[in-house]
């Protein structure tokens, strides 16, 4: 039997066993879980396989864009779509859901990025699977001169950082010690994977420079889905703001509409005490329209650099882990809020998500821990990705990624 099978997230609001015995059987079953399928074998197998067919396959490595339309790539009469990821799954349902939304396809340019290992196979995808009339480039982060260590100081620091490596490789002990609580539990694992250190996620925060010609671009994450045209992204009046982005403070889901500065920062350090305000609203990651001309002008970078540094000096008890927090200090006055229905958060928390707002939303976000390409996915909330992935695709099939199985 599959151990996974056990492991549905709605498992974890079973009711009827006995509580204390169910809590640690869970949080057993998840910590063994996430440990060993935090890449899923299918999604490994793709990866493998595509990498393998860029050696092989002339057509896997032909230039994408084709020389004719590079210039498009910096011609800001273009929408711009910029994704980092290491999924090469979720990379084509967000590049796939995006285009199929979109009413000017051949409007849409995509930047994909990804780190070494994953670009061949990344690249590979790309190639066979064309969106036409949408342009995609795929780029590997040792490809943009930029990214160096001078330019990037900090997060080589906290890379290498004793403290970080003891978070998330050593000290097994804090993690089970959460375990009366397999919510806790899940997130805490999720914060421990090595994704949320690596440069992939930190990435966003250099966009004015890895983009010098481009003026207004949309970022994505990689556990988002595209249901709507997102092409009025481009004319809202972000009113001299550098992040037109979801505030998270305001609205009628209690769970995800909660967030404010305290939710996020250890305001018994004194060091945050005494500079931010733990009322201020958060907002979210996931789908931003970034002005990076409006970027360019300020310090958002330097002051972003600035609090991680301090993080590290403080021994990480600034803030839990993740690249949120330092973002909501560099981009203080600089965040000009959208209205919610552009962006809904909070798929994958909870199985108890309003259907109905999912269909209505224009990009919904799998933010939980229960990832929809994931065996632990909500299955009433797994096919608004699945419709997404072509299940005939010759690489998908060969890794047996399948189409899971609704009963009803
Ligand atoms: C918050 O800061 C205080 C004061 O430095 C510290 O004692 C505490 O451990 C910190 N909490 C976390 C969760 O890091
Ligand atoms: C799905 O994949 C098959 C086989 O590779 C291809 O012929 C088909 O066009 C794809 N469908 C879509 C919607 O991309």
């Amino acid at each position: 039997a599959r151990v996974s099978a056990v492991l549905s997230c709605a498992s974890l609001q079973m009711k009827n066993m006995d509580k204390e015995v169910k809590r640690s059987r869970l949080a057993e079953q998840l910590y063994k879980h996430y440990a060993s399928t935090a890449i899923p074998k299918g999604i490994h197998c793709l990866s493998l396989r595509l990498t393998d067919e860029y050696s092989s396959n002339a057509h896997a490595r032909k230039q994408l864009p084709p020389p004719e339309l590079l210039p498009l790539l910096s011609d800001n009469s273009f929408q711009h779509y910029i994704l980092a990821s290491d999924n090469i799954l979720a990379a084509s349902v967000v590049v796939s859901s995006t285009v199929r939304s979109s009413s000017v396809p051949e409007k849409v340019v995509f930047h994909v990025i990804t780190d070494k290992k994953t670009y061949p196979g990344m690249h590979s995808w790309f190639a066979l699977n064309s969106v036409s009339p949408a342009i995609v480039e795929v780029k590997g982060v040792h490809q943009f001169d930029w990214l160096t260590r001078e330019n990037v100081p900090v997060l080589e620091a906290i890379e290498n950082h004793r403290g970080v490596r003891n978070h998330y490789h050593g000290d097994h002990g804090t993690v089970s010690s959460a375990s009366d609580n397999p919510r806790v539990l899940a997130s805490k694992l999720q914060a421990r994977s090595p994704k949320y250190i690596s440069l992939l996620n930190h990435l966003r925060i250099y966009l004015p420079e890895l983009f010098p010609s481009l003026n207004k671009v949309v970022f994505l994450d990689d556990d988002i889905v595209v249901q709507r045209d997102l092409s009025p992204l481009w004319e809202i009046d972000l009113e001299g703001k550098v992040n037109g982005a979801v505030e998270t403070c305001r609205g009628e889901d209690n769970w995800v509409m909660s967030k404010r500065f305290r939710t996020y920062f250890n305001f018994s350090h004194p060091v945050i005490d005494r500079s931010l305000d733990p009322d201020e609203c958060a907002w979210a990651y996931g789908m931003n329209i970034f002005d990076l001309e409006a970027w360019r002008k300020t310090n958002i970078r330097d002051t972003y650099h600035f609090w991680l540094k301090e993080n590290l000096k403080a021994g990480l008890t600034l803030w839990k882990f993740g690249t949120l927090p330092p973002a909501l200090i560099a981009f203080r006055g600089h965040v000009h809020g959208i209205d919610p229905s552009w962006h809904m958060l909070g798929l994958g928390y909870q199985e108890s998500t309003d259907i109905e707002s999912v269909k209505k939303a224009a990009v919904i976000h799998y933010n939980g821990q229960c990832k929809p390409w994931l065996d632990i996915a909500f299955k009433n909330l797994q096919p608004f990705w699945t419709k997404h992935v072509n299940y005939s695709n010759d690489f998908i099939r060969n890794c047996h990624i399948l189409e899971p199985l609704y009963d009803r």
